[in-house]
């Protein structure tokens, strides 16, 4: 894959060079000066640029105009100079970018790099890679520092991207995957089985090449036949959580908004191409309604629900998903105690602060909204109600968009499932026959809504 790194020292370029090319599989192309960089860019179709703004003889803002008008959509890393010469408004122009900050190492330029390009990039396997479990290696770091996945939901391809390591104690870790190491089965499965571990750790710096890797499975698994419908779920659900959880700590970065359409498309390739997985979805018992997946639920739901209007193409469902990863983000900036409390059981005081999280959620989003404004609309209209009844501003019936009525219904579906822990077919049964709901709803919406329930208990008895 060939990449460009643009800076004035030639030394520093050669050693990144030298290393990029040996930890993954990048063709890197370097350039000291402007113009030999923009010689470049017109001859080679770049996948990834790195610039330094501080490049002479063309000055790296002439660089960067250069690059807007042959790359505007590739990944862009920059690197801005003393006194900052980027503006937000150039920055605007450019949909997937990263800055990287002037005491980062090589090695820091090399994971972001490598996060910014996969799934295109692979790294060389790890060739001091341990062979069997007694050359793991231990690992002492605070529990902050390391975010966990269940060992039975470990999905792999061929090579892990990030280390794996397993928890001790308080502090203490045993690395059993080392980056590049080939991925075995069979050795996690004796820590599975025979050491009775949970739970996989890996590192939260790891957590966007996690999120990318995991999406590239679920791409790949999606239009699978041969991979069950059940793993497809749990894959979704991971990468989901996972984005959701990089998304409430980074914020609105562009290449994470840009991420979040690629997941919502592979998500709804794979309700599309694979209709057991909504059979699947319906009988789930453990979908682990926390926050994370809160969102995953509203998404996988929504774009159900959308696919059943006449009305629907890829680029709605797109928006639609895109919408529900960030529906609540506002969450967020909401006081940790009000957050904690299921709404069911809010007093007023907290109900006022719990429904800032619409136009918290919404005032968040990035200016330059690349889905021209429908994805604000979804968000600022996901708790209005059908009758009225809805916040923040209370629109009924026809003034309210049809996939912010989906998104509604979704939502307040989701809350009942995870109150009561509920899965959803149970929680249709529940909801469909109280009065004080199904008035609160789109009847078109609740009607599609029960025509994915018909659809997947086809698949059922089609299975049967
Ligand atoms: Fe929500
Ligand atoms: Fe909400």
């Amino acid at each position: 894959m060939d990449i460009l790194l643009i800076a004035p020292d030639i030394e520093w370029l050669k050693s990144a060079k030298q290393l990029f090319e040996a930890k993954n599989q990048f063709k890197v192309s370097i350039a000291d000066n402007g113009v030999q960089a923009q010689k470049l860019i017109s001859k080679v179709n770049f996948k990834l640029i790195f610039l330094n703004l501080d490049v002479l003889n063309h000055p790296g803002i002439q660089v960067l105009k250069f690059i807007k008008i042959k790359h505007h959509n590739i990944p862009l890393i920059f690197q801005d100079s003393e006194i900052p010469v980027l503006s937000k408004e150039i920055l605007q122009k450019f949909k997937n970018y990263s800055m990287f900050v002037t005491s980062g190492s090589l090695a820091d330029l090399l994971k972001l790099a490598t996060t910014l390009a996969m799934p295109d990039v692979v790294i060389s396997a790890n060739k001091n890679k341990p062979t069997s479990t007694s050359e793991v290696e231990g690992v002492m770091e605070l529990d902050k520092n390391f975010t966990k996945i269940k060992i039975d939901e470990f999905f792999s391809g061929k090579e892990v991207p990030f280390d794996v390591l397993i928890k001790m104690s308080s502090g203490r870790y045993l690395k059993i995957l080392h980056a590049g190491d080939s991925f075995c089965g069979e050795r996690l499965n004796t820590y599975k089985v025979d050491k009775k571990v949970e739970f996989l750790y890996f590192n939260i710096e790891d957590r966007p090449l996690y999120i990318r890797y995991t999406n590239t499975l679920l791409k790949n698994a999606s239009s699978n036949k041969k991979i069950d419908a059940t793993i497809k779920v749990k894959l979704a659900q991971n990468v989901c959580d996972k984005y959701v959880e990089e998304l409430h700590l980074q914020g609105f970065r562009p290449y994470l908004v840009e991420q979040g359409k690629q997941i919502a498309q592979n998500v709804y390739k794979m309700i599309k191409k694979d209709k057991a997985v909504a059979k699947v979805l319906m009988g789930l018992q453990d979908l682990r309604p926390d926050v994370h997946s809160h969102s995953f639920l509203v998404t996988l739901l929504s774009c159900l629900v959308a696919r059943q209007f006449q009305w629907n193409s890829d680029a709605t469902i797109d928006t639609i998903g895109t919408a529900c990863f960030f529906h609540d983000i506002g969450m967020i900036k909401l006081p940790k105690d009000i957050t904690a409390v299921p709404t069911g059981v809010m007093d007023v005081t907290q109900q006022k602060q719990y429904k800032r999280h619409v136009q918290l959620s919404v005032g968040m989003l990035p200016t330059n909204s690349m889905f021209g404004g429908t994805v604000d609309q979804i968000i600022s209209q996901h708790h209005e109600f059908f009758d009225g009844t809805g916040f923040p501003r209370g629109v009924s019936g026809k003034y309210i968009n049809v996939l912010s009525s989906i998104v509604s219904f979704v939502e307040g579906f989701v809350e009942k499932m995870s109150a009561e822990e509920l899965t959803p077919i149970q929680t249709a049964n529940k909801l469909f026959t109280k009065m004080t709901f199904v008035q609160k709803h789109n009847p078109l919406v609740m009607r599609n809504f029960l025509h994915t329930l018909i659809d997947a208990k086809d698949v059922n008895s089609k299975t049967q």
